[in-house]
């Protein structure tokens, strides 16, 4: 009873807004829904196509759930390849990556500098870093980009991803952005199998291909089809926190977020 003439009350308050500002038409009325709907960037990298896959998933959830979604990938100036190709060379991207090597990125869409609800900036872990263009663009633009925003560290990694995050996170306040949780996904397959799969794929090699007894144990590289699919369930909730205004300063989701599937992922 109390509850709907509280209803009512707000009811009537809101539409003396509309036909006070917006002159009630049902015109102006699609446009202050249009005006109110919580907007959200998402600025990425993806190497091996693991975050874009898992952000395809993100993104279908998010727009299901009614926000506004604009996507930037990153793209690095100079070309980087994916598999890089020999043991050597995979190598030593990984100690240059370990120290935190920058790979310069070409600009960002105008757009990205406007005012949001929420900033994701997701990629991948290079050894136990945000990857190299993710910091070339903080190195750059973090200040423009993130300076007063609510930004959420998204992260596919093989499994380690901690320091990943807690580096991540003081290079955003740096920025002077307020860091939510993180959204973590480690990919499914038990160790040591997916330490050596990844290595051997990111050399060239097809570790998951052929009869070899090795592929018992590791059938697929990366991130698997239940978790892009776990992914748009976290995005259709996510978005459903925005449009409430939940605090994003609570973890919403477990990090890693743990699939059906056996998942034996570890910090
Ligand atoms: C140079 C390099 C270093 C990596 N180091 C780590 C690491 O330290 N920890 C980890 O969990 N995964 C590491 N990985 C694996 C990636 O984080 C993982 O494969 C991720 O899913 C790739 O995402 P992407 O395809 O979007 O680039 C590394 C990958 C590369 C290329």
């Amino acid at each position: 009873m109390i509850g709907g003439f509280f209803f009512i009350y707000i009811c009537g308050i809101v539409s003396d807004r509309f036909s006070k500002e917006y002159n009630g038409t049902s015109e102006n009325i699609a446009w202050f829904i249009i005006l109110n709907k919580k907007r959200i960037l998402i600025l990425s990298y993806s190497f091996s196509s693991q975050t874009r896959n898992l952000l395809n998933g993100l993104i279908d959830g998010l727009e299901e759930s009614g926000v506004e979604v604009f996507w930037e990938q990153l793209n690095p100036v100079a070309e980087l390849r994916f598999p890089i190709g020999s043991i050597s060379a995979t190598f030593i991207m990984m100690v240059q990556t370990f120290l935190r090597k920058r790979y310069p990125v070409h600009p960002v869409n105008p757009i990205c500098f406007e005012q949001w609800d929420l900033v994701i900036l997701a990629g991948p872990t290079w050894s136990y870093n945000p990857s190299g263009p993710v910091l070339s663009l903080l190195d750059r633009d973090g200040k423009r980009l993130f300076d007063g925003k609510t930004v959420l560290p998204f992260i596919s990694c093989r499994g380690y991803w901690r320091v990943h995050y807690h580096g991540i996170k003081a290079l955003l306040r740096s920025c002077g952005a307020k860091v939510a949780a993180p959204i973590v996904f480690s990919h499914p397959t038990p160790e040591p199998w997916r330490t050596i799969g990844v290595f051997l794929k990111l050399a060239g090699k097809v570790p998951e291909a052929g009869n070899s007894w090795f592929r018992r144990f590791y059938p697929k590289y990366g991130h698997s089809r239940q978790q892009v699919e776990d992914c748009r369930m976290i995005g259709l909730e996510l978005g459903q926190y925005i449009i409430a205004g939940t605090s994003l300063d609570c973890p919403l989701f477990p990090a890693p977020v743990r699939s059906e599937e056996k998942d034996d992922s570890e910090g």
